[in-house]
Order: C-alpha cells, then sequence, then structure tokens
C-alpha cells in the first residue's frame, strides 16, 4: 500500500513549465519552454551565453514575470506569486556568495540561515527548545553534507569551491523539494569543480535539482537528462549521453549553429 502510494506521488512533476516566455522589449529571451521535473530528477540546462538560462530562472523562481506560458509548482499555477511564496512550496535557489558570513563558524552560517526561516527570527534563540530544535536541523544539514566535523571551522577558512558548497547547504535550510542551481562551479578550478560535482551527486535523492552550468564535465558527471537552450528555446532535450553525442550541440558550441 505503501508503495503503491509512493508510486502514484512519483507520478505527479515537482516542476512543470508550460509555453513558458520572457520578453525584454523585443528582445525574446525565453520562448516556449516546456519542461518537467519529477521528484529526484537531476537535470541540466546548457547554451551558450546569452541563451536565456539565467532569466528562465529568474521566471521560474519569480524574480521576473514572465510574459506568457505557465510554472506549475505541484500542479499549482505560481506564475504570478512573489519568490517567497514560491520558496515556501518548496522551491529554493542558491544564495550568491554575499550570503556568507566569513567570520562566523559553519555551524553559525547554518544557524543563522534556518533561524531566519522561522517566524521567530525576531527573538533570536526565544528558548532553549526552539534553540534545541535549530540545532539539531543544523547538525543533520551539516551531517548529510559531509561537513559536520569542520562544522566549527570560520568559513573563510575554507576553500572557495567549499564556500560554494556552503551556499548550498543554506538553500537547503528551507526543505526545499526542487533546487535551482546557476553556475554553481563558475570560478572553481577543475578540482573544486569535480567536487562540487561529487557533492551535487551526495545531496539527498529525494531533491529534484535543476543545474544551470557551462563545465561540461560537471554537467556530464552530474545530470541524467540535458535540456539546451538557444536563443531562448529549447533546440535538443533527452537523456545525458544522446545530448553528448549530438551533432547539433556541438554546432551551437562551437559557434556555426
Ligand atoms: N533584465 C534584463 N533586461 C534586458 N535584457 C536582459 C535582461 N536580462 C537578460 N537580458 C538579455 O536576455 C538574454 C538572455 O540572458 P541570460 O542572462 O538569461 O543568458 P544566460 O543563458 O544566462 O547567459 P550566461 O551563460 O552568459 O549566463 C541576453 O540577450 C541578455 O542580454
Ligand atoms: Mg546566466
Amino acid at each position: 500500500m505503501v508503495e503503491e502510494t509512493r508510486g502514484i506521488e512519483q507520478q505527479a512533476p515537482v516542476l512543470e513549465l508550460k509555453g513558458l516566455s520572457k520578453s525584454f522589449g523585443g528582445l525574446r529571451a525565453v520562448q516556449g519552454v516546456n519542461l518537467r521535473v519529477f521528484p529526484g530528477d537531476r537535470k541540466a540546462i546548457i547554451g551558450p551565453n546569452g541563451a536565456g538560462k539565467t532569466t528562465l530562472f529568474n521566471v521560474v523562481t519569480g524574480v521576473l514575470p514572465a510574459t506568457s506560458g505557465q510554472v506549475l509548482l505541484f500542479g499549482q499555477d505560481v506564475r504570478t506569486w512573489p519568490s517567497h511564496r514560491r520558496a515556501a512550496l518548496g522551491m529554493a535557489r542558491t544564495f550568491q556568495i554575499t550570503s556568507l558570513f566569513p567570520k562566523l563558524t559553519v555551524l553559525d552560517n547554518v544557524l543563522l540561515a534556518i533561524k531566519g526561516l522561522r517566524k521567530s527570527k525576531y527573538v533570536m534563540w526565544r528558548s532553549l527548545s526552539s534553540y534545541r530544535d535549530v540545532h539539531e536541523k543544523a547538525r543533520h544539514l551539516l551531517e548529510s553534507a559531509g561537513y559536520w566535523d569542520r562544522n566549527e571551522v570560520e568559513v573563510r577558512n575554507l576553500s572557495h569551491g567549499e564556500q560554494r558548497q556552503i551556499e548550498i547547504i543554506l538553500g537547503l535550510a528551507s526543505d526545499p523539494k526542487i533546487l535551482l542551481l546557476d553556475e554553481p562551479a563558475a570560478g572553481l578550478s577543475s578540482g573544486e569543480s569535480r567536487e562540487m560535482a561529487e557533492f551535487l551527486k551526495r545531496l539527498d535523492p529525494g531533491l529534484a535539482i535543476l543545474l544551470i552550468e557551462h563545465d561540461m564535465d560537471v554537467v556530464f558527471d552530474f545530470a541524467e537528462h540535458i535540456s539546451v537552450l538557444h536563443f531562448g528555446e529549447v533546440v535538443e532535450e533527452g537523456a545525458t549521453e544522446s545530448i553528448r553525442r549530438s551533432g547539433k550541440v556541438q554546432e551551437i558550441y562551437l559557434g556555426t549553429g
């Protein structure tokens, strides 16, 4: 019975985009994008600079209003919802590097991120039981991400690659069901990028992840499915292996497409 129920749940997409478009004046940055993301999916969106990848995320997360189309989150059309309401329903995107407090420890950064989400955020450490609750949650997040042994390290003493991983952990504080990552490996060395891919693969298998990334090693290592965006349109999509071999994708990346 339990198995049966779970099976049915897995049929429902976490996120579905239908004909999603965004124009800036005459520039059609995103055009008629259709995409379905199911629980635990590991999907990537690739495409050359200016293809519309970040704009797509901005429209999906509510940072920018869509021009037309639908954004369905658990079946509800959230297209006109502000970002915070979408977040409350289970959507998260990574924070920018500035959201980390470099002189605080890893643990304190996570505690503050969790505390910031709670209703009692203006009454810091209101009661011991609420503190314990927040601390337990922080410990759980850090343990599952493999950082508990470094919880007392000041963030500024971590490598750049590790700091980017901590940002992702902060994004998990709201218990998202879908996580949108815009170039998590940008600016990382090739070794750090490899570690980022390993880190992403270790995250909760039930969490759906949508990744924008230029580093193809990270994309091919992490994603099971890839959508290729070109001038705002999905020009090709499919299993990672088929996209890797696609002549069209190679043409687009070589600039002859
Ligand atoms: N706020 C905006 N106002 C006007 N034009 C914009 C705005 N944001 C993006 N654009 C334009 O929309 C197009 C898509 O940009 P976007 O940043 O989404 O591309 P991208 O695929 O994320 O590129 P990159 O790989 O370089 O990050 C570009 O032509 C860009 O100049
Ligand atoms: Mg971008």
